[in-house]
């Protein structure tokens, strides 16, 4: 059988052999002491290119996120968040768990924050009972389909948190994505936070790992945090070679997973034009109400599986998403096999 086309997530990418053979030749030492010299190297490049003091790699963005709202946020107080944020819905037990923080969460179209909606949650409890200690936004927002928030707008939402005395942190698991469509260097959407992760395993196309950025003493006591969660890798090196070469090679070729995804709604809006809007789709995921033409989006997952087309169901909608292993010839075979199974389901004929 030929390999299945992979939509499920960009972090499904298999190391280049420029990554392989970095890996291979990366020069390591133990982590938890800091003397590994590859995972030094990136934890610099990545402070560079965030114009943060330093930066921190692990092995997640969960990580990250969560090693970073342990220090901004006091246990049982509360983070201000969009309601559909990673942060709030897939890791909403972790931070319970591990931190005891709270969400106080904002409904926003597309995933998309504003200064008003922020200034509003923000304002203070007369009884202060609910204090928020941490400002969060995620950019490119996932479950938002991957919208990008403009720098202005992160500005402005800084400026009100900054009025209430709050820190804005980002969940920029793939802010290089929001930089290659808004065409704004990572730098000045970094400028406009108190502290950031970013992932190199998802649309850069690293096999491992996250890194946390933002001013020194926030990293020291990241460092230790990092420790207490077990996430001291000793010779984490061999993958942050591949960091490397992900940071090297990957921001350049993002707009090519970006086009791809566009056409890939396109292709599936000629014969679903109800479900899916390509003008929403702004950089590597497409999302596709499948119940707005009858079909179980879960059943759909299903059908388009067994005829070689692997995708997710995220808010009761399928997700697929464009990344390095996905070729335009990929695409169109995609929207081949989703026509085919819509053709299936419904008995022919588009469905509107
Ligand atoms: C926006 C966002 N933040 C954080 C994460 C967590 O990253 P990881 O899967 O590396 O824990 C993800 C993962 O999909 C994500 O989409």
């Amino acid at each position: 059988m030929t390999r299945p086309i992979d939509l499920r997530s960009d972090t499904v990418t298999t190391p280049t052999p420029a990554m392989r053979k970095a890996m291979a030749e990366a020069e390591v030492g133990d982590d938890w002491y800091g003397d590994d010299p590859t995972v030094n190297r990136l934890e610099q490049r990545c402070a560079e290119i965030t114009g943060k003091d330093e930066a921190v790699y692990v092995a997640t963005g969960t990580m990250a996120n969560e090693i970073a709202m342990h220090i901004l946020v006091r246990s049982g107080h509360l983070v201000v968040c969009e309601a559909t944020a990673h942060i709030a819905g897939v890791e909403v037990a972790s931070a319970a768990a591990m931190s005891g923080i709270a969400f106080k969460p904002i409904r926003a179209d597309r995933g998309q924050l504003t200064a008003e909606t922020v200034g509003a949650a923000i304002e203070p409890d007369p009884y202060d009972v609910d204090v928020v200690d941490l400002v969060a936004v995620e950019n490119t927002h996932q479950v938002g389909g991957g919208s990008v928030m403009p720098v202005e707008e992160l500005r402005s939402i800084r400026k009100v948190s900054q009025e209430a005395g709050l820190p804005v942190y980002l969940d920029g698991a793939r802010i290089f994505n929001a930089s290659a469509a808004s065409e704004t260097p990572v730098h000045e959407y970094t400028a406009e936070v108190d502290a950031l992760m970013f992932c190199l395993s998802k649309g850069l196309g690293a096999p491992i790992g996250s890194v946390l950025c933002g001013p020194a003493d926030f990293i020291r006591e990241a460092r230790r945090v990092k420790i207490l969660f077990g996430g001291a890798w000793r010779q984490a090196g061999i993958m942050a070679a591949a960091g490397l070469v992900a940071l090297e090679d990957g921001p350049g070729r993002l707009t090519l997973d970006h086009a791809n995804a566009r056409a890939l709604a396109d292709g599936i809006a000629l014969s679903t034009p109800a479900a899916v809007d390509p003008a929403a789709v702004e950089t590597n995921i497409v999302f596709v109400n499948t119940r707005a033409v009858g079909v179980e989006p879960f059943e759909m997952r299903d059908r388009l599986r067994d005829a070689g087309l692997l995708v997710t169901v995220v808010a009761n909608k399928v997700r697929m998403l464009t990344h390095r292993d996905v070729t335009a010839e990929d695409v169109g075979e995609a929207v081949r096999i989703w026509q085919g199974v819509i053709d299936g389901v419904a008995g022919g004929g588009p469905r509107r």
